[in-house]
């Protein structure tokens, strides 16, 4: 993979080129995808791509349990960008998942050069008091600091085993003058992802992680470690799906492989009797068990089957002694533009609005921020602008407005001329203000919760 076709989550530029990424990475389109409460951020496209939704979907169908688990990087003031992920938290939080967030502490030390004590800090009163007044249940919500979980850690040394610095160099473009800390924190966040399903923190269930699309390599990395520890797989068969069994260091007396290499028919009989009784408890019959080839087909399941019978082959595993790990799905959001037309960044205060900035603030922003309007009024009403391009339409459309049919009307009224770049800025001014002003109420009404987010 050249440099350019890389994502690199910890730098500020970014590719825009949607499709191209979803190509690319092998993400899939949530357009074929249909929700029962679409949010803001679905409805208009923002949320634009997922990995294995339909198993998060499909629990939420059932009544059954799902999580949704997401990270933060205490380094800075929490802006507009952030809230996006809250947002979809929020939204999954309401269709009944539990919630789980990571204070990237560890990593913002290694990457930021941020201190663990001020990592505390502002995680506290930058993040979870936004979150609070963002709508997050504090009964339902737990954030913890890498630092201080240890099953976070020790997961992700022990996945530690399943990678190697070529897949880093490949997945991040690490070199060898990567700081080892560096090196570490995607596998600290392989442990954040993945923790949530072991059975202290919840058990085995779907866990959905919302992120903007610079985090995928993460979800890459962690989806691939988790698949790499897994003693069964389920993959499309000719006819039916096809149980495939992975013998490894970890499992292979379990499996019936002696140390001397010979295998002990018994044992490994055994292993295929329970995936047999597993699958025939899901309702399956004519089950095909082939030991000798390390299989087990069943002619008759078909691919909707697979979330199923995949997780009723995850608890097996976790009866016979493995982790049974459950590769995370997720979504992704679009990046809003800066204010300013370039990249949205914490390090440059005019590219961006902070959650804390007030009136005055935003209205000078607002003010200056780039505009999709003609260079003179008479040009303006005689071409249109260009809503694509215009910050303060792009600003409504992701976060102030939430009524669709008025946005379509100011769509449609700026491309034809009818509405005039100034008279656009000041709907977004108007419109920033209440919000910004409703979330500082929200916050001062709900900073007592903040210790509530925390174990
Ligand atoms: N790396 C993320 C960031 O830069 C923070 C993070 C840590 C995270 N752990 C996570 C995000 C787990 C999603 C899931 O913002």
């Amino acid at each position: 993979m050249n440099e350019e076709n890389r994502i690199d989550p910890w730098s500020s530029s970014q590719s825009t080129d949607y499709s191209r990424i979803i190509e690319q990475f092998g993400l899939q389109s949530m357009e074929g995808v249909s929700l029962n409460n679409p949010s803001r951020l679905h409805r208009r496209g923002i949320v634009f791509a997922h990995r294995e939704l339909d198993l998060v979907l499909e629990s939420q169908r059932k009544g059954e349990p799902f999580g949704v688990l997401t990270g933060l990087m205490p380094s800075g003031r929490m802006h507009l960008g952030h809230s996006m992920v809250i947002d979809q938290v929020r939204w999954f939080q309401e269709q009944g998942g539990d919630v789980t967030i990571a204070v990237a502490d560890l990593e913002s030390t290694a990457t930021r050069g941020i201190s663990l004590a001020e990592g505390r800090r502002i995680a506290a009163e930058e993040y979870v008091a936004n979150y609070a007044a963002l709508g997050l249940d504090p009964e339902r919500t737990t954030v913890y600091f890498q630092s201080q979980r240890s099953i976070v850690q020790r997961l992700g040394f022990q996945l530690g085993k399943r990678t190697n610095l070529s897949e880093f160099e490949a997945i991040y473009g690490f070199d060898g003058s990567t700081n080892l800390a560096h090196v570490q924190a995607p596998l600290v966040q392989a442990g954040d992802i993945l923790h949530p399903q072991l059975d202290e923190y919840g058990g085995l269930r779907p866990i959905v992680v919302p992120v903007g699309v610079d985090q995928d390599p993460h979800l890459r990395l962690t989806r691939g470690l988790a698949a790499k520890t897994n003693w069964f797989n389920v993959n499309d068969a000719k006819m039916g799906l096809q149980i495939g069994v992975s013998v490894q260091d970890e499992n292979s007396a379990i499996m019936g492989v002696q140390d001397n290499g010979r295998i002990d028919k018994n044992v490994q009989k055994k292993v295929f009797d329970d995936i047999v009784e597993t699958v025939s408890s899901l309702g399956f019959s004519d089950i095909m068990s082939n030991p000798k080839h390390g299989t087990v087909h069943i002619p008759s399941a078909t691919k909707r089957d697979k979330g199923a019978i995949r997780m009723a082959l995850l608890s097996l595993e976790r009866k016979l002694g493995g982790m049974g790990l459950l590769a995370p799905s997720s979504t992704y959001h679009r990046f809003a533009i800066g204010m300013t037309g370039d990249k949205m960044s914490s390090s440059k205060p005019k590219t961006t609005l902070f959650l804390g900035d007030d009136a005055a603030t935003a209205e000078k922003k607002i003010k200056r921020s780039f505009s999709g309007g003609q260079a003179t009024v008479e040009e303006h009403r005689r071409l249109g602008g260009d809503p694509d391009k215009d910050v303060a339409y792009q600003y409504m459309m992701y976060f102030f407005e939430e009524d669709d049919k008025f946005l379509a009307e100011i769509n449609e009224g700026y491309r034809s001329g009818r509405i005039l770049a100034g008279e656009m800025k000041q709907m977004c001014i108007d419109r920033a203000t209440e919000w910004l002003t409703e979330l500082g109420e929200k916050r001062d009404a709900t900073a007592h919760q903040i210790d509530t987010f925390f174990e």
